[in-house]
């Protein structure tokens, strides 16, 4: 897929984990038709409440198993001629027929339900998973608020999205912050994790106090925030962008803070990050993808991110 007018062509679609839904939105039993990756897929709870993705197309006649497929016990039955599939993607039952061909398959995909969200593995040569993430032991503890929810689709390659964690200076032409913060960066796991820590001096409506962002990165498709260094207190977005295709992507945010923060920083925080977002749009809908951008020496951050993200793209994307 390029850009219009002969631009730089969009980068392909990464290799990662990446949030396809909300696990509160899917409760056993149900289907859920899917794009992404620039393909289409079913995803479906099993009765025993395990998450399945598979290829959309049965291999019969090819009838879209998200439209009108249904959960039995462990598989799903295809509307069109009732072939059941389990959560391999094999063919377990034809209802009409005795024995099963060898080539009654359709793909799987490696899924993992966590943190709220429901991930796929996407690798452009179907490799397995060469990165793991953690488990956010905020997401769910009682000394924390219940999680909010929000998701937005912006037409945009998803890249674009992940690179503003790494672009400190336009906090401070966009977000209007009184200068780009002070950043470092680090990485571990083998290069697969990112950690980059900015420094505030806020003058938000609870004080001028001087506070700590730290921005964890797993691959491209998936971040925290925290805000680092109030004692007893904390705040987390957890947030997953996906790449639906080349030039859309699906940002999922997760936002809890500590209970004894709900009616004062909590709201402020979130409504500060939601409109710092609506800024971001504007820019992300409207820009094209430069595969060389000119930087300056205030840019040292882009640079190495841009290096980073190469590590998610499989030579054929
Ligand atoms: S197309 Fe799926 S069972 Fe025939
Ligand atoms: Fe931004």
């Amino acid at each position: 897929m390029t850009q219009a007018n002969g631009h730089d062509p969009w980068p392909g679609i990464p290799n990662g984990w990446f949030a396809v839904a909300w696990s509160k939105d899917l409760v056993p039993g149900e289907v859920q038709r899917m794009h992404y990756f620039g393909q289409e897929l079913v995803l479906f709870r099993t009765r025993s409440g395990v998450p399945k993705v598979l290829d959309a197309y049965c291999a019969h006649l090819g009838a879209h198993l998200g439209e009108g497929g249904t959960v039995i016990g462990e598989c799903i039955r295809c509307p069109f001629h009732h072939w059941h599939y389990d959560g391999d993607g094999t063919c377990t039952n034809i209802p009409y027929a005795k024995k099963i061909p060898p080539r009654a398959k359709v793909r799987a995909w490696d899924v993992v339900d966590r943190n709220g969200m429901i991930f796929v593995w996407h690798h452009a040569e179907g490799k397995p998973p060469f990165f793991d993430f953690p488990v956010m032991p905020e997401i769910g503890h009682p000394d924390w608020t219940p999680p909010r929810y929000f998701d937005i689709e912006v037409a945009v390659h998803m890249q674009d999205m992940a690179e503003n964690n790494c672009d400190p200076v336009h906090f401070k032409y966009v977000h209007t912050m009184d200068d780009a913060p002070e950043s470092e960066i680090e990485y571990g796991n083998d290069g697969y994790f990112m950690r980059m820590i900015s420094r505030y001096a806020t003058n938000a409506r609870w004080g001028g106090v001087a506070v700590n962002l730290e921005r964890d990165s797993w691959g491209l498709g998936l971040t925290s925030v925290r805000l680092k260094d109030i004692p007893d207190c904390g705040l987390l977005l957890y947030s997953s962008t996906s790449p639906i295709d080349q030039g859309h992507t699906c940002s999922r945010w997760l936002f809890t803070v500590t209970n004894n923060l709900v009616d004062t920083m909590g709201e402020e925080f979130i409504d500060g990050m939601m409109s710092g977002v609506q800024a971001d749009m504007r820019i992300w809908e409207n820009k094209i993808y430069r595969a060389r951008p000119v930087l300056c020496e205030g840019d040292s951050f882009l640079g190495s991110f841009r290096q980073w993200a190469q590590k998610f793209y499989s030579e054929t994307a």
